[in-house]
């Protein structure tokens, strides 16, 4: 970098700096103050953005990401129509999801397919797809293994429910013609794993939820946290906010010294040499 240039830079952010600091207002200051740190919902606690809910505002955090808290409970969280208790949230962009109906009942009365936010979230690459088969008759073929019983009213014979991962779903899914319905079921491979074995029911699994990752943006919040600032969003058009001691910015911090990627397309801030 030319070191003329470097000057010019780095007068003109201190210039910057200097004409926008006394016009900060106290009220933009008070976001950085707000969505600093990380709340706690329910049972889990150190939850940071994306996330908001339980008092903290929605623009600490982003719009689809709400969390429905209840004391010493795992939080809930709607995608789209669909109701998912969260089960963990890591630092990482991952977080387990059970559907709140499985949770209470293997047998829900509205069977749907589970469908994600793909603008918020993907599944992660370590679950597998179950299909399920609910109100089929006894199938002798199929291990009992991969059965489990539903009540049904009006004496209905077909009660029983089957699941099947993707290779026994192409050798038995013909069989399973006389079903009722089926639905495609995300499961993480380590408790399919335990089902497989015998060392837990395919319910147990359902309930320890299956991993998502929360991909909405991550990694301009790394941005703005190393340019020292607080990541958030704009109440009214949703877009990315980073929280600066002096205003909000698009991306991140003006830090002096440095020409932070507010003002260039760059998020690489450059350093003398
Ligand atoms: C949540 O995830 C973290 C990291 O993967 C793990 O260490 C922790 O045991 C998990 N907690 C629960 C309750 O599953
Ligand atoms: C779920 O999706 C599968 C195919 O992906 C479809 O055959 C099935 O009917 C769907 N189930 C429901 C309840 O919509
Ligand atoms: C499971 O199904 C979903 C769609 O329902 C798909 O996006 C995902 O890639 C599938 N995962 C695997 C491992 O087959
Ligand atoms: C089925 O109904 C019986 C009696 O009402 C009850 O004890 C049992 O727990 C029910 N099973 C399921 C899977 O809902
Ligand atoms: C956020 O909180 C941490 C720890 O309390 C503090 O070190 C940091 O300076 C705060 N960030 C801002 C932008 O106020
Ligand atoms: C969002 O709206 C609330 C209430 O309307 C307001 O207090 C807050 O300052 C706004 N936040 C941002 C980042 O615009
Ligand atoms: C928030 O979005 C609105 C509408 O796009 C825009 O007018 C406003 O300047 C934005 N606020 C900030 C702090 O970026």
């Amino acid at each position: 970098m030319d070191t003329h240039i470097f000057f010019f830079f780095f007068s003109a952010s201190i210039i910057f700096i200097l004409l926008v600091s006394p016009i900060a207002s106290s009220h933009e200051t008070e976001q950085v103050f707000e969505c600093n740190g990380t709340f706690s919902c329910g049972a889990i606690q150190g939850i940071g953005y994306p996330f908001w809910g339980s008092g903290r505002p929605q623009y600490c955090g982003h719009r689809g990401f709400q969390l429905l808290c209840q004391e010493n409970q795992f939080p809930a969280m709607d995608i789209g129509s669909q109701r998912f208790r969260v089960l963990n949230i890591s630092r990482a962009g991952m977080m387990s999801i059970a559907p709140v109906d499985i949770w209470e009942d293997p047998c829900p009365q509205q069977l749907y397919n589970i469908s994600l936010d793909h603008n918020l979230f993907d599944f992660a690459a370590t679950i597998r797809n179950l299909t399920i088969f609910y109100g089929c008759p006894l199938e002798d073929d199929i291990a009992s293994q991969n059965r489990f019983m539903c009540n049904t009213s009006n004496g209905d014979t077909h009660s029983y429910a089957y699941y099947l991962d993707e290779s026994l779903s192409r050798i038995h899914g013909s069989e399973l013609g006389d079903c009722g319905a089926s639905i495609t079921f995300p499961v993480n491979q380590r408790e399919l794993e335990e089902v497989w074995s015998g060392t837990e029911r395919i319910v147990d699994a359902w309930n320890k939820g299956f991993d998502v990752m929360y991909v909405k943006d991550m990694i301009p919040c790394m941005a703005c946290r190393d340019s020292g600032g607080v990541c958030g969003s704009n109440n009214t058009s949703l877009d990315f906010l980073c929280f600066c001691p002096d205003q909000p910015y698009s991306k991140s911090c003006l830090v002096p010294g440095m020409f932070a990627s507010s003002l260039t397309s760059s998020n690489q801030p450059f350093r003398e040499a």
